[in-house]
């Protein structure tokens, strides 16, 4: 059976989504090469990157795509959503108006993607602890009244940013 099996069938493809400056690009950076961008600039078009994981004890690679927040810069929504099998869902915690924007997100990818991709809230910056505009229990009833699996993350000091990739890939798995 081993040898039936093929590379391609573990390479799941997760789309980025959220509004301009959550650190969408930072937590790809922080989790395919451990980096992070004090001041990066806005994502034009679409990257993406591939990242092995070990998910017991099997090798699967996620292919990350990261698109722009911004409208003027976005990639074509429908190629960038195309295929996918699991998303995150991007907000900063210090700045209320992008946990606002969730819905709208949210609709976007039921729009143009499988109703039954793995999808994770993530609340990004959680180091920005004076400057918090959404509260922790927040984030978790949105999630959960949306059936969304939820996290919050800090791209600059690491934490759980390996985490929230791995909660998608190993439901996906
Ligand atoms: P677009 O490409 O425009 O959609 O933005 P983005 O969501 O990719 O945001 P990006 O990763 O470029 O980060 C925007 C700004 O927030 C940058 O100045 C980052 O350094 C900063 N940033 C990202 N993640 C964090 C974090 O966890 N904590 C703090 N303090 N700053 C962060
Ligand atoms: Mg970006």
């Amino acid at each position: 059976a081993n040898e039936e099996e093929k590379a391609e069938d573990y390479l799941f493809k997760i789309v980025l989504v959220g509004d301009s400056a959550v650190g969408k690009s930072n937590l790809l950076a922080r989790f395919a090469r451990d980096e992070f961008y004090p001041n990066s600039k806005s994502t034009i078009g679409v990257e993406f990157q591939t990242q092995k994981m070990n998910i017991n004890g099997k090798e699967v690679k996620a292919q990350i795509w990261d698109t722009a927040g911004q409208e003027r810069f976005r990639a074509v929504t429908s190629a960038y959503y195309r295929g996918a099998v699991g998303a995150l869902l991007v907000y900063d915690i210090s700045r209320r108006p992008t946990f606002d924007s969730i819905g709208r997100w949210l609709n976007e990818l039921h729009t143009h993607s499988d109703m039954n991709v793995v999808t994770i809230l993530v609340g990004n910056k959680t180091d920005l602890k004076d400057a918090r505009e959404v509260l922790t229990s927040e984030g978790k009833a949105l999630a959960e009244a949306q059936g969304l699996f939820f996290m919050e993350t800090s791209a600059l000091d690491s934490s759980n940013v390996v985490a929230a990739f791995e909660t998608v890939v190993k439901e996906i798995y």
